[in-house]
């Protein structure tokens, strides 16, 4: 049996990067997963390349209409949903004195609002039937990172969301289990284009700062984050809820 065999998982923001690492890692046990994501061509594309058992939605998770019409067609295609991993996220490099209000808005949208919308969505949908619900958030959401204020807030806020809507649905009977994953520096297209966005010299020190902060002395490897999610989503972790896996090579440590 596989660790999450027949599973029917919905991961978001899963066109590339941690998303599409947690969407193979979950195939690879079992699951039949639905990628969504605002980016069309690459979503069908790799849900193309990953076979019979996903498949493709587009969807921007901050609109409320969306999640209802991911869900009906999960459900139609597979059966109720098993797994919600909230993994869309985005990151823009402004420290407090620039960053502009709908930069900080449209990071709280997508990041923490959007977040909201679908562990709502898989309550009303996993409710009685139990399930478990993978909110991706960040070491950035445990301390602070002058750079990026907004990304700060949004995953502290996700951090202390999951808790509040963990215990919710542990102390009403619900059977569902709500997690967050906590990357530290992983290599994927948000860091690397962060850092294309400071100048080469200014991305270079910042990326030598970053490695000698990790006692691992690298950044992640997606499929290492999409391990920890693959736990959280599967029956292994039947007794971890409203907790925080920190993933990111000993950096906060
Ligand atoms: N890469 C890291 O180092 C790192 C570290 C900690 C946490 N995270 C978190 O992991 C998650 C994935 O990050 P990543 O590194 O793979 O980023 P990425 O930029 O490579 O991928 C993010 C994906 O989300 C999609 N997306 C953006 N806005 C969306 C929206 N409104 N609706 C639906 N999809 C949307 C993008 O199209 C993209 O495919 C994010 O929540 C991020 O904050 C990443």
């Amino acid at each position: 049996m596989a660790r999450v065999q027949d599973k029917v998982c919905v991961v978001t923001g899963a066109a590339r990067g941690l998303g599409l690492a947690a969407a193979e890692a979950l195939l690879a046990e079992g699951a039949k997963v639905m990628l969504t994501d605002v980016d069309r061509a690459a979503g069908e594309a790799e849900a193309r390349r990953l076979g019979a058992r996903a498949a493709f939605m587009p969807q921007d998770v901050t609109r409320e209409d969306g999640w209802n019409e991911v869900f009906d067609a999960v459900t139609a295609r597979w059966g109720a949903p098993d797994v919600l991993v909230n993994n869309a996220g985005i990151a823009d490099i402004a420290d407090v004195e620039r960053v502009p209000l709908k930069t900080w808005q449209r990071t709280l949208d997508i990041n923490l609002s959007g977040v909201f919308l679908g562990t709502q969505a898989a309550i009303a949908r996993m409710k009685g039937r139990g399930g478990s619900i993978v909110n991706i958030a960040s070491i950035e959401g445990l301390v602070g990172e002058a750079l990026i204020p907004a990304y700060n807030a949004s995953k502290g806020g996700v951090r202390i969301f999951s808790r509040s809507a963990a215990i919710h649905c542990a102390r009403s009977g619900y059977g569902i289990r709500i997690n967050n994953v906590c990357p530290g520096f992983a290599e994927t297209q948000m860091v690397s284009g962060a850092l294309a966005t400071m100048s080469p010299e200014a991305a270079q020190s910042f990326a030598a700062a970053t490695l000698g902060r990790i006692p691992l002395g690298r950044f992640a490897r997606p499929a290492e984050i999409a391990a920890a999610v693959l736990f959280l989503a599967s029956d292994e972790s039947s007794y971890v809820t409203g907790s925080d896996l920190v993933v990111d090579g000993g950096m906060t440590a």
